[in-house]
């Protein structure tokens, strides 16, 4: 197969799953299995259809490095023209190992420590998301120490409540824990503004992930631009917006985030305010471009259920578990035939909890063979864990037809590794 035949990620190619130009079922025969395969591809496709939907803008796409974090794909998002958005000292170390110019980087998470300031501090990063008094008070201490100056936006808390398919993944309201709730931020900046180690130059909102519609954005900007003007008024005047990340994708029948149509509300309001606008999306740029290979161990029937047992579970993908998360499953190979059942497809590992469908309806497949779990790009890998004794699988690239692994399966050693 040659490279561009196929336009979308894993589509089929006479009854084979492929990524790019490679077979799957190659793939999972080279590398073992369970095995993450990316489609970098796709990836600069959504990031350069982000750059389009905002063209009109001063834009930065702060990648959230969260989603997925492989330095690989972070080396690939930095050269389509992204920087990136952390929350840890770990996620600095990484951006900045891909690359990534510490001039494109912002800073969000409630619970920075000191060292994780002082190293962002002295990389130089663009700028502190902060989300709440205490830490920007101890901004301001470290910098003093430092004899440096803390360029920083507040992270909001609107208060506006945006719909997504669990309550973990909403942070825009009073009752999370993110950012300094919008009548207090005034009072912050006012303090900020008189000490000489604090640079007000922004503003920040994260309302949540997996959001479908830019209506709560709308609603939660306006509120933020409110606040951007009562600020200029006073003599505040900022350099940035950053309206977070969040934009949902399609996993199941629904439709994903229109980045056109949140560009048509967000660009003419943030331009008007003249303001950069920063980006953060994680999930939608490398969402759909992973699936996860998983070869099917046993089926086993209950008097109630049957069980498809595969070799991947919660410790290689825990949105299903944790979040009620929906992943398409599809068999690699098509060939077989059967009647379509309820099953679920389970993992592993020793928990009820583990299992990466329920009561879905899908032909039995049969041991040895391969599945693919889809639109698992994101929240994937990066939640990958080692309970159970579990090695965490490889992670390969495609890109057209070239194959790379970019992060190796763990072995035995590594599970010991710095342990007594
Ligand atoms: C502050 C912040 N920005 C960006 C994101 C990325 O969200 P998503 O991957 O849904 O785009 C998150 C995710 O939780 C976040 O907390």
């Amino acid at each position: 197969m040659g490279e561009g035949v196929l336009k979308r990620p894993f589509s089929r190619v006479d009854g084979e799953l492929c990524c790019g130009g490679v077979r799957a079922a190659d793939l999972a025969e080279r590398f073992g299995t369970p095995l993450y395969v990316y489609d970098v591809r796709r990836m600069e496709e959504r990031v350069r259809a982000f750059h389009v939907a905002f063209r009109d803008i001063d834009h930065l796409i702060a990648y959230s490095v969260k989603a997925n974090g492989n330095l690989s794909i972070l080396r690939r998002l930095s050269a389509a023209g992204c920087g990136a958005d952390i929350t840890s000292r770990g996620e600095l170390f990484r951006a900045l190992r891909a690359g990534i110019a510490p001039g494109a980087i912002v800073f969000a998470g409630v619970g920075k420590t000191k060292a994780e300031i002082a190293a962002a501090l002295e990389e130089g990063i663009y700028a502190f998301n902060v989300e709440s008094a205490g830490e920007l008070e101890r901004i301001d201490e470290v910098a003093s120490e430092l004899g440096l100056c803390a360029r920083f936006g507040i992270r909001v808390n609107p208060d506006v409540f945006a719909d997504t398919p669990h309550e973990y993944t909403r942070t825009g309201t009073a009752t999370t824990k993110f950012g300094v709730p919008w009548e207090e931020t005034r009072d912050l900046y006012r303090w900020a503004r008189d000490r000489s180690s604090l640079d007000p130059v922004g503003i920040d909102m994260h309302i949540g992930s997996q959001i479908v519609d830019s209506e709560p954005y709308v609603r939660a900007l306006e509120r933020v631009l409110t606040l951007v003007s009562e600020l200029g008024r006073e003599g505040i005047v900022l350099e940035y917006l950053d309206i977070g990340g969040g934009f949902g994708i399609p996993y199941d029948v629904e439709s994903g985030m229109d980045v056109d149509a949140l560009a048509a509300e967000v660009v003419p309001r943030v331009k008007a305010a003249g303001l950069k606008l920063i980006l953060e999306p994680g999930r939608s740029i490398v969402g759909d471009a992973g699936i996860l290979l998983t070869r099917v161990e046993y089926v086993k029937r209950s008097r109630k259920k049957v069980f498809v047992v595969v070799d991947g579970g919660m410790t290689e993908l825990i949105r299903p578990s944790h979040y009620g998360g929906y992943h398409a499953i599809e068999a690699v190979s098509d060939g077989h035939s059967g009647e379509d059942v309820e099953v679920d497809v389970v993992g592993p590992i020793c928990e009820t909890g583990d299992f990466l469908a329920r009561g879905r309806i899908m032909r039995v497949p049969e041991p040895g063979e391969l599945l693919a779990v889809h639109t698992v790009g994101a929240y994937g890998f990066a939640m990958a864990s080692n309970y159970n004794g579990r090695q965490r699988p490889a992670e390969v690239m495609v890109n057209g037809s070239e194959v790379t692994v970019i992060r190796k399966r763990e072995t035995l050693e590594d599970l010991v590794r710095g342990e007594e």
